[in-house]
């Protein structure tokens, strides 16, 4: 039996600066053996620990999608000890990475139906990689109208600005990128919160699923946007970020009653959010 604890050896290929605070940097890795890529065979909505030898290990949403070959990545916030550390490093450091973690999206219940992407600040991670997962022309096929809603303090604050660009030219997916404010005149896109943003682009909840990622108060205030929509809580979708340590159901360190939110989660319906002391 392999040991769950041990990290695989990955070496940092490329580190993207994403953000205009520079707090937000995306991070290329690459397995050390072809064999170590193919058993990290992961889904989007999966994450991993991340970790720095002597420094600590963080649980960090994968955001590459399992078609991107060749690499993972991870896009981290510059919060605290291990992810400054992180920060510090150089193109070409060796680390570990330790998963894939935890359950997925619900990828087969959102074949044949309309999927709402909700996604607020750096949370929006794991909801790149499910979008390049789903546009892949392998699998768009399985999923009928993709909408997006994206949103960010400010224009500077946005993640994956190219891709952004690319998404919005194309007619396979509806973009709604929102800021809460700003002063730039050459803004092209929406202002104002994602919750507002929701309630005016996304008008019908018929044959539709929303996966909501994003900070407590941006999903404290979408989630009635959508039920009023008429979205049932099973077809409303959260990841949840509660403190972890050994992210594989033993430590108990992140449960919610008698669910791990590491094994049974990170991944969650509302409905049996509902159905769990409301400790998120
Ligand atoms: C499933 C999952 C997916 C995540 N995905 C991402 C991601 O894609 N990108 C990203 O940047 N971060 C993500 N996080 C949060 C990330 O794990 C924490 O920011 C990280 O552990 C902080 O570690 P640190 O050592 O840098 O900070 P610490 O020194 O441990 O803490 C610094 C500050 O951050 C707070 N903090 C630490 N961990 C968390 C946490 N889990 N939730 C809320 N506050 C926390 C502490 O209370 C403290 O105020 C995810 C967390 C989980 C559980
Ligand atoms: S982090 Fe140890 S049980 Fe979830």
């Amino acid at each position: 039996m392999e040991n769950s604890y041990l990290p695989y050896p990955v070496r940092i290929d490329e580190i993207i600066t994403e953000t205009e605070d520079r707090n937000l940097k995306t991070f290329k890795f690459v397995f050390l053996t072809p064999a170590d890529e193919e058993k990290f065979a992961y889904i989007p909505g999966q994450f991993a620990e991340l970790s720095i030898p002597g420094k600590g290990e963080i649980p960090i949403g994968i955001a590459s999608s399992p078609s991107e070959k060749g690499f993972i990545k991870f896009t981290v916030n510059k919060v605290g000890l291990v992810s400054s550390h992180l920060h510090n490093m150089k193109v070409g450091d060796i680390m570990g990475l330790r998963g894939p973690l935890g359950i997925s999206y619900p990828w087969e219940e959102m074949k044949g139906k309309n999927v709402v992407i909700i996604g607020g600040g750096f949370a929006f991670t794991t909801l790149r990689s499910s979008i390049i997962y789903m546009l892949q022309p392998e699998n768009r096929a399985n999923f009928q109208k993709i909408s997006v809603v994206y949103g960010a303090r400010s224009p500077g604050l946005l993640l994956y600005q190219d891709e952004l660009a690319q998404w919005e030219a194309r007619d396979d997916i509806n973009m709604h990128i929102t800021v809460d404010g700003t002063d730039d005149s050459d803004w092209k896109y929406n202002v104002g919160f994602v919750p507002t943003i929701t309630e005016e682009k996304i008008t019908s909840a018929e044959n539709a699923i929303a996966i909501v990622c994003g900070p407590p108060i941006m999903i404290k205030f979408t989630q009635p946007v959508l039920e009023k929509l008429g979205f049932p809580p099973e077809r409303i979708i959260l990841s949840l970020e509660m403190r972890m340590k050994c992210g594989i159901g033993i430590c108990g360190r992140c449960n919610i009653g008698d669910k791990y939110v590491c094994k049974d989660g990170p991944v969650f319906s509302l409905a049996q959010l509902k159905n769990m002391p409301s400790e998120y």
